[in-house]
């Protein structure tokens, strides 16, 4: 008899599981569907050598150059949706901007190259196996290796190389070392991999508090590389969690441990997520405010680009941890994907310049790109759909 009502139990747990990750997947696909049709629309308001960014304070569209730090998101939605639609006018998009973004494997004055390079390029090899894109790529880790130093131990964030004053890294630099794993794994040379290594293991040791939570920005003395000062830039306070910060370290240390296998790089990147998770200034609906210790909680500005960050490094921090800890950071994604699916956060057709998501915060504290569209959030948004869609099914 035990053995019956525990079969029909375990039987009806799994029906109700596979109907909630239906319906999931559902939502997913309506999403992604909607980007696509919202994606067509957006390429044909923009001219073929700028690239979509945000809203300005007028309503209308903000873009930018090839040279700007955001540059690769766009033309990297365009690739993560030509590989769900199939859609040959996305593909043609997305082509389209490749061609103006090609130049910036030159580009050594800042440290961004990674996100540039690597989320349009980088996921346009690794959709269509096009061989003219790998010394593209390639020639873009020569240029981000040289911002490193050897006495800082570190890949210069800010300032131009050469700079005797100080050696400024900022914890988003953990976003741009995937681009050297990648050039290592295509090319055989473990310079780049022993340079992103090193890097992560500069920030590991100065950026981050007890606590978990990290610093902005780490200001180094370049003669010797000691640590001059920790600030923040973008965030409230020096000593706060800036949310887009915790976001950006939580993903760059999961790609660190896919690439290395450090176990220490798996315990900061679970501290992060549990730091974010358990935060008693997290909203109940998982969007963050735009700094975790923003003065004027519960009115402070949310930033749905830290959450779709936040949601798409737990998907691939969930598939290194197993048990409990897995379906935590499951859920939690899931929740952050519902959320910023709802009309809360979500665009209807048409509007918000064709962008996907609202209510971002770029630079507060320079009264700039604040409660808005930004071209990351869906880059992130849509990558997050993807990894989920592909974790329930
Ligand atoms: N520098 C990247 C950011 O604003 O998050």
């Amino acid at each position: 008899m035990q053995t019956k009502v525990f079969l029909f139990f375990s039987v009806f747990f799994a029906l109700s599981c596979s109907k909630g990750n239906n319906e999931t997947v559902a939502l997913i696909e309506k999403n992604l569907e909607l980007a696509v049709e919202q994606y067509k629309a957006m390429d044909l308001t923009v001219a073929d050598s700028l690239f979509p960014r945000s809203t300005k304070p007028d309503g209308s569209l903000m873009t930018n150059k090839s040279w700007w730090w955001t540059s690769g998101f766009y033309p990297g939605s365009l690739w993560y949706l030509y590989e769900f639609s199939g859609d040959t006018a996305i593909l043609s998009a997305a082509q389209k901007k490749l061609k103006a973004l090609e130049k910036e494997q030159y580009s050594t004055y800042d440290h961004d190259i990674g996100f540039k390079m690597l989320c349009s390029y980088g996921n346009a090899y690794r959709i269509t196996s096009e061989n003219s894109y790998v010394p593209i790529i390639v020639n873009s880790a020569k240029s981000l290796l040289q911002r490193y130093d050897s006495t800082v131990r570190s890949i210069r964030s800010w300032d131009d190389i050469g700079d005797t004053a100080q050696f400024k890294v900022i914890i988003d630099n953990m976003m741009n070392l995937e681009l050297l794993f990648w050039a290592t794994h295509q090319t055989g040379d473990s310079i780049y991999y022993y340079t992103a290594v090193e890097h992560a293991n500069t920030t590991l040791a100065n950026h981050f508090r007890p606590d978990g939570s990290s610093y902005h920005l780490v200001s180094y003395k370049p003669q010797t590389g000691e640590v001059l000062y920790k600030k923040t830039v973008q965030g409230f306070a020096d000593s706060s969690a800036w949310a887009r910060g915790q976001a950006w370290g939580l993903y760059g240390y999961v790609v660190c441990y896919r690439e290395t296998t450090d176990p220490s790089y798996l315990a900061i990147a679970n501290k992060i997520a549990g730091l974010l998770i358990n935060h008693p200034n997290l909203p109940a609906d998982k969007i963050p405010y735009w700094d975790f210790n923003a003065p004027d909680i519960p009115g402070a500005k949310r930033d749905a680009s830290a959450a779709a960050i936040m949601a798409s490094a737990l998907i691939e921090l969930a598939s290194f941890t197993d048990g409990n800890q897995r379906k935590l950071y499951l859920a939690h994604a899931t929740e952050i994907l519902k959320s910023l699916s709802s009309d809360v956060y979500r665009a209807k057709t048409g509007e918000n310049n064709n962008f996907l998501l609202k209510h971002s915060v770029g630079h507060l504290p320079a009264n700039s790109e604040v409660d808005v569209p930004l071209s990351y959030a869906d880059y992130y948004y849509i990558e997050a759909l993807l990894r989920l869609k592909k974790t329930l099914k």
